[in-house]
């Protein structure tokens, strides 16, 4: 699974499940654009992948706007070359069911996460159209198989991705462009554990097979497999990684 020299561009990897993807890649060899809306914690990312011995750097970005990815996309273009591998990961939560989601909450995830991807994919595409070559993979959300309940905008938008990577994977695999996604179940990063009850929490843990929560590296490892050689005939896949949840 090795990235060799590969520049790899990691939405909101300044921490939880984007840092765990953006140290994985780093280690098997990418060269590691580390974006996040949050520049500090952008910048504290790259600087701990290159105490690791990674090549990283931040950039501070708002994926929901066109020019930010331009800026991105070019930045990197100038630090080590062509983005070859998308992971759109950035994301945040506003829950609130179907009767009582505003207009405003529910714009602004689908917003962050299905325009962001959407974005994120035209930014890099055409670069790797020529190059005959990518890998692009969408975090989405094991709510986009059975719905989390009070989580209308975040499973309607993860749900969305999981139909915009396939859409995506049809039109660009004759390119050359493998797009799939990943679909994690619980995962303990800073925004569960500052947003879920610890009542929820465990309702889900007694409800999942292996009865505790992913570590971020676990859903890493599924993403950088799908960032890697290795996936070469993997296409529109929806990857679950839940321990068994919702299976
Ligand atoms: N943690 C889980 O249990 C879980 C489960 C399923 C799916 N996911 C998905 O995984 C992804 C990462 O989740 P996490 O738990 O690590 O979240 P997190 O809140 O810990 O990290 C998310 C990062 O995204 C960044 N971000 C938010 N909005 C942004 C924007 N507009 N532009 C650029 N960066 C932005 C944040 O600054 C933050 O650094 C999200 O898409 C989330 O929906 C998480």
């Amino acid at each position: 699974m090795e990235q060799k020299s590969r520049v790899a561009l990691v939405t909101g990897a300044g921490r939880g499940i984007g840092l765990a993807v953006a140290r994985r890649l780093a280690a098997e060899g990418a060269a590691v654009v580390v974006a996040d809306l949050d520049a500090d914690g952008a910048r504290a990312a790259a600087e701990e992948i290159a105490a690791e011995g990674g090549l990283a750097r931040a950039v501070e970005m708002d994926v929901r706007r066109e020019a930010d990815w331009q800026r991105a996309v070019a930045e990197a273009q100038g630090w080590q070359g062509t983005v070859q591998v998308l992971v759109n990961n950035a994301g945040f939560d506003r829950p609130g069911g179907v009767q009582k989601v505003s207009r405003a909450d529910w714009e602004a995830v689908l917003e962050v996460h299905l325009t962001g991807c959407l974005l994120g994919m035209q930014a890099v595409v055409p670069a790797m159209r020529q190059a005959g070559w990518g890998r692009i993979v969408n975090v989405s959300s094991i709510y986009a198989k059975f719905g989390g309940q009070g989580e209308a905008a975040y499973t309607a938008a993860k749900a969305g991705i999981v139909g915009l990577t396939k859409s995506a994977a049809q039109e660009l695999a004759r390119h050359g462009i493998l797009v799939n996604c990943v679909l994690p179940g619980l995962t303990d990063t800073p925004a569960i554990r500052s947003m879920m009850a610890p009542r929820i929490r465990d309702k889900i843990l007694a409800q999942t097979p292996l009865r505790r929560m992913a570590r971020p590296e676990e859903i890493a490892a599924v993403v950088a497999f799908l960032c890697s050689e290795d996936a070469s005939f993997v296409c529109g896949a929806a990857w679950e990684v839940t321990g068994g949840w919702q299976m």
